[in-house]
């Protein structure tokens, strides 16, 4: 019984180990405002903080979390064996899940994990889900596809995987399942080691730096205390460079020197530090076009460009054999409305016909944002066309033929309803409804703002039942059709 992701808030390798044994994904966080940073970007489904922190700490982290509205998993608090008190009544007033009363009461982590994969209505993979993939490679995370592309790029995962190669590059457009065949090569190396993500886009040059590295207490201003780097983090299992082409060029080339010499030292360090990870990297530029751009190095580009792994896009003629599966697939699994999860399971022949002739520019992401979206929507067992939308923020777009709607059923009103069900839907997880609606948190803050939307906002179908039959989903920013 595993979780996918876990945040680690503690410099201690006991917790980082326990963690370990339960999650697949190991987040390590110095302190609480970095913890909620990570938590942001990554959404975990776990949080455990060691015996540095008090209820206190732990309330203050609740009140932040709800300030900046990042959704918080469950929080284990993690005792040590000194403290004799049990603060577990403590700990739940202030919003932990639970308490681990020091390392005699670690095996109880199980229990607590399994409890909130049950709370979290979550899959059980091998279950009635195995028939969905091609092996145990894909099995294993949850990879699922036919076609002949697709089958393809598996090969070239469980080559790779076999073989030494150090690093591996992953290279396909947005959405198309990067960070899954990374997954899989380090699952078929090594499954007990952590799996580290670390995206380039998103931090600054020196923030990059000392995340890679770590760094010496007063390095730098602010460098407060000393850091271990995500690269020693990574131990003997894998780090991922998510997003390399955002990577700054003088890291570039800090980076190519860890690939060539296997070693490296924290940021203002002296001690040489080996690094034993696989390093992967992914991109969804052109990284040879970034050369060419003089905004990649071409000497890293080379080095890391020895077997790379290439994802074909969902549009491509060799992956639309995948999209039914992959329909099939998130009709089973999602959970984004467990009392309709048994009960739809198959979708219209026009709303497979629409599924086909769309491009999917977000890829395998769109297709289960839009099924995810359609389940929603749906009050019948079968996905109809007219669950099927496609681009719900393109809100400029015009409406079409306005004859299909209700005469007051105006755009920006169609838009705040559907947000305000997608909101309705998650019990206001705003994470979870921006990525079901398709657009980012920031859009979602923002529009929730511009409509005033309020927990408990009645819906168009609390008042006016009739108006929703004529329109039988909430909004209609743009259709795919089958003309
Ligand atoms: N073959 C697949 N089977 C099932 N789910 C998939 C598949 N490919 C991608 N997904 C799902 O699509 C989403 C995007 O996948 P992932 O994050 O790995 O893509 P990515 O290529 O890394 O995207 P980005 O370039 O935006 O970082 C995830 O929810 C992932 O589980
Ligand atoms: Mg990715």
């Amino acid at each position: 019984m595993s979780l996918r992701r876990i945040v680690v808030v503690s410099k201690e390798a006991q917790v980082r180990q326990l963690a370990q044994q339960v999650g697949q994904e190991i987040f390590v966080a110095d302190d609480p405002a970095e913890a909620l940073d990570i938590v942001e970007t990554v959404g975990p489904n776990l949080i455990l903080f060691d015996h540095r922190f008090s209820p206190a700490h732990i309330h203050e982290f609740h009140d932040a979390a709800y300030k900046n509205s990042i959704d918080v998993p469950p929080i284990v608090a993690v005792g040590n064996d000194e403290n004799d008190i049990d603060l577990s009544v403590e700990f739940k007033r202030t919003g932990a899940y639970d308490y681990l009363h020091g390392s005699q009461d670690y095996s109880r982590l199980e229990q607590i994990v399994s409890r909130v994969k049950n709370e979290a209505k979550a899959i059980d993979f091998e279950g009635n889900t195995s028939d969905f993939f091609i092996d145990d490679c894909a099995a294993s995370v949850s990879m699922v596809g036919r076609s002949k592309a697709f089958i393809k790029t598996l090969g070239m995962i469980r080559l790779v995987a076999a073989s030494r190669c150090n690093p591996v590059l992953i290279v396909g457009e947005t959405g198309t399942g990067k960070e899954l065949a990374a997954k899989a090569i380090h699952m078929l190396r090594h499954p007990k080691d952590p799996f580290v993500v670390v995206n380039c886009a998103v931090l600054t040059a020196n923030l990059l730096e000392s995340e890679l590295f770590g760094h010496e207490k007063g390095s730098f201003t602010g460098a407060e205390r000393e850091k271990t780097g995500l690269l020693e983090v990574a131990g003997a299992g894998t780090m991922l460079l998510d997003e390399i082409s955002e990577m700054p060029i003088d890291l570039q080339s800090k980076l190519l020197r860890v690939l060539q010499e296997k070693t490296f030292r924290k940021v203002g360090g002296v001690k040489t530090i080996t690094c034993n990870a696989t390093i992967m990297a992914s991109s969804n530029r052109n990284l040879y076009r970034e050369t060419k751009a003089n905004r990649f190095r071409r000497d890293l580009y080379y080095r890391l460009n020895i077997c790379p792994v290439i994802i074909a896009p969902l549009k491509s003629p060799d992956r639309k054999k995948d999209i039914p599966l992959l329909v099939k697939y998130f009709l089973k699994t999602s959970t984004i409305c467990p009392e309709k999860s048994d009960k739809i399971t198959s979708l219209t022949k026009l709303a497979l016909e629409a599924l086909l002739k769309h491009d999917w520019p977000g890829n395998v992401r769109e297709l289960r944002n839009v099924i995810e979206r359609a389940i929603l929507l749906e009050t019948t067992d079968k996905i109809g066309l007219s669950g099927i939308i496609i681009n719900p923020d393109e809100c400029g777009e015009p409406f079409g033929p306005a004859t299909n709607y209700t005469r007051d059923f105006s755009l920006a009103k169609a838009e705040r309803e559907l947000i305000a069900r997608a909101l309705q839907e998650t019990g206001w997880q705003k994470t979870r409804a921006a990525a079901l609606l398709g657009i980012t948190r920031a859009t979602l803050y923002a529009k929730v703002k511009q409509y005033n939307i309020e927990k408990g906002s009645l819906l168009a179908g609390d008042h006016a039942k009739e108006a929703q039959d004529e329109v039988s989903a909430p909004s209609l920013p743009q259709r795919v059709t089958t003309s």
